[in-house]
């Protein structure tokens, strides 16, 4: 039996033990967007530390000015496997954050007491974070757990950072790796946070979206009026907004921010073949979701529109009454929340002073706007000549008994890029989730299956970056 196969073996006979640890860490709401629940951050962040200890990690819990950072070595200095030699030394990264659980009515079950579902597909985790990013992230720490038990050592140096902001737009990480660079670098960075090509073949991400978030405040009046008194002559703030937010696409859904597009290349023939080679089911892909036709830039396919087109979207409006019955209102303010999502060299920066200046030409006398930036992160591509990440395919392709795809993704991880401006590291992307995990949305789930195989799959990957 080869070491690999010895903690392929452990990892089987703890599964009951692995998911509850996952349960553990659900329980704890550790929503960040929320000052409420810093609390909870905390105890996260703590509970992982906890984890990491047993491992035989050097961990703690780093203050930043938001929720803390969660760091541990392993083999760094002292016991374990020092890196060189043939030996990689790995910065694994995942969040213990996770988003708000609402709307809570719409859940079957409260969301942070986790649940085994049985469904015709299987075994389903049920709960906020099941997927994003607590079941993945712990698939990784229990494949660790799986070599500590079965051979008593990690074969590879690792580096753990596991934040609690990633669902806020990472604040304070970008400024952490800054202060904390030699700690931090390691060969390259592993991150467990995407999804699969589907629910048996396994996939590589090559690509993330960039994200750029703007609030905007628009103010007329300098208070709420009646709308019979002063219905006319006074400017109505929604109605400026709604004209700015139908102004930002044309008729084919291109987005008017002059310079918008910017840095963004048309897919190469090799890329749009590979990828025509997956063959995307995209009207099942809509059906699932209630939708049948695509709504992007036309002319694109959909698998083109979610990876390789930037987008613009408003992800919520806000202004005036929104009670039972009816208010007859002219309101003083209306604001909305809009996202870009970015690909190529698409420069967040520029593209936000564009999105402003085309704001405030388009409005009118006695209004006044106000922004609000959320952060702004670049798109990642990954470096395919990387050679690890041939092991990390070959490893992924033992588990799942299928080659893993090569596919793009629509969301983001915003701190992603800045492993490779600020530490000089290149990451593989390697993730359990699938499209209908419903993350973000009430009922998130994470199949059994993705757990399971997710925890053997990264024990192979550590085995095959150890040679072992
Ligand atoms: N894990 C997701 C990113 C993701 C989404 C990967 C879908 C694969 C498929 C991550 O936690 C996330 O939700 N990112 C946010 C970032 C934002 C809140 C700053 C996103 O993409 O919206
Ligand atoms: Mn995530
Ligand atoms: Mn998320």
């Amino acid at each position: 039996m080869t070491a690999t196969e010895k903690a392929l073996s452990a990892i089987d006979a703890n599964l009951t033990g692995s998911l509850d640890r996952l349960f553990e860490l659900i329980r704890i709401p550790s929503v960040s967007t929320d000052p409420a629940y810093s609390g909870d951050c905390r105890k996260a962040a703590d509970w992982v530390v906890g984890q990491l200890r047993e491992l035989g990690f050097e961990a703690s819990a780093r203050e930043t000015g938001g929720q803390p950072m969660v760091v541990g070595h392993y083999g760094v200095s002292g016991g374990g496997a020092k890196a060189g030699n043939g030996v990689p030394h790995v910065l694994f990264y995942g969040h213990y954050d996770v988003q708000p659980a609402d709307p809570i009515e719409l859940w079957d079950a409260p969301p942070f007491e986790p649940r085994l579902v049985d469904t015709p597909t299987g075994k389903h985790i049920v709960a906020r974070g099941a997927c994003d990013d607590k079941g993945q992230f712990m698939t990784f720490i229990e494949a660790c757990r799986g070599w500590k038990d079965a051979t008593g050592e990690l074969p590879i140096t690792v580096t753990v950072l596991i934040e609690g902001e990633e669902e806020s737009g990472s604040k304070s990480l970008g400024p952490f790796l800054d202060a904390h660079k030699d700690e931090l670098k390691a060969d390259f960075a592993l991150v467990c946070d995407t999804g699969m090509w589907d629910a048996k073949t396994p996939a590589i991400n090559t690509l993330l979206r960039g994200l750029m978030l703007e609030e905007i405040i628009i103010t007329a009046a300098s208070r709420d009026l009646h709308s019979g008194m002063y219905g006319g002559p006074a400017r109505n703030p929604i109605r400026v907004l709604a004209k700015i937010i139908a102004d930002l696409h044309d008729q084919d859904g291109v987005i008017q921010v002059p310079g918008f597009y910017d840095g963004v290349a048309d897919l190469t023939p090799e890329q749009k073949q590979q990828w025509d080679d997956l063959g995307f089911n995209a009207d099942g892909f809509l059906g699932d979701v209630g939708l049948s036709v695509p709504a992007g830039e036309k002319g694109r396919s959909v698998l083109e529109q979610i990876w390789s087109r930037p987008t613009c979207d408003v992800n919520g409006i806000i202004g005036g009454y929104t009670g039972e019955g009816t208010k007859t209102v002219i309101p003083s303010q209306a604001s909305a929340k809009i996202s870009f999502r970015l690909v190529g060299d698409q420069d967040p920066l520029k593209i936000r002073d564009a999105f402003r200046a085309f704001v405030k030409e388009r409005l009118p006398t006695d209004c006044e706007v106000e922004f609000i930036g959320h952060g702004a992160s670049p798109a990642l591509y990954v470096d395919l000549s990387l050679p690890e990440l041939g092991k990390a395919a070959a490893a992924l392709e033992a588990e799942f008994e299928r080659p893993a795809a090569m596919i793009g993704c629509g969301g983001s991880i915003p701190i992603a890029g800045d492993f490779k401006r600020t530490l000089g590291m290149d990451s593989i992307l390697i993730g359990f989730g699938l499209d209908d995990d419903k993350v973000h949305s009430p009922n998130e789930k994470y199949n059994l299956s993705s757990f399971q195989h997710g925890t053997r799959a990264w024990a192979r990957v550590i085995g095959a970056l150890a040679g072992k």
